[in-house]
């Protein structure tokens, strides 16, 4: 099933919205906190434009997203990383910033795949709270409710995003 929040980022063709406007890094400390929650070879789950990809030495990274130009950007900007258009089995399974834009009936599909995976590293900004409709819209989630559906706890790692005046939640299921 495609719906519309697959086929806005499908056809996202101008790159937006893949961070906050003007801001490439608007998390704190970003790349040092995912570099001490991922482990072995990481699946980069929605790899944009590649943006996360330097946080990590090639051969331990594959980046896969829906977007096609989105791909073609990356493979340009971090030529040594593999870029792939099917899951490949890894280590860690790293979804930053892209599960909240996966509807609440999609996510089961995509967590229990997911789940084959030793680790699962999430990170995004949680809370229902910051849910909106719109284009893209976005389906935050409490952390409780991913570990209701991982079925483990989670250890947190915290990182500052100040452009909201919050954090952002990184869910580390090891
Ligand atoms: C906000 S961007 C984050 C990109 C990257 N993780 C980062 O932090 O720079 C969300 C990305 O998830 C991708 N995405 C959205 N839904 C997806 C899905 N169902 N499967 C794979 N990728 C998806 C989008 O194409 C987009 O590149």
């Amino acid at each position: 099933m495609t719906t519309l929040a697959a086929e806005y980022w499908r056809r996202n063709t101008d790159l937006r919205d893949i961070t906050p406007k003007g801001e490439r890094f608007p998390e704190v400390g970003l790349f040092e906190a995912l570099r001490s929650v991922c482990e072995g070879v990481v699946f980069e789950f929605g790899c944009g434009d590649g943006r996360l990809s330097p946080a990590f030495e090639p051969e331990r990274y594959f980046g896969f997203d829906i977007n096609p130009t989105a791909l073609k950007v990356a493979r340009v900007s971090n030529p040594k990383h593999r870029y792939v258009q099917n899951w490949e089995p890894a280590d860690t399974f790293l979804a930053h910033t892209v599960l909240l834009h996966v509807p609440d009936d999609e996510l089961p599909g995509v967590l229990d795949r997911a789940k084959s995976y030793p680790r699962i590293v999430i990170g995004e900004v949680m809370g229902r709270k910051w849910r909106r409709p719109g284009d893209p819209p976005v389906f935050n989630r409490e952390p409780e409710e991913y570990e209701a559906m991982i079925e483990r706890k989670a250890r947190r790692v915290e990182v500052p995003y100040p452009r909201y005046g919050c954090n952002l939640t990184m869910l580390v299921f090891e």
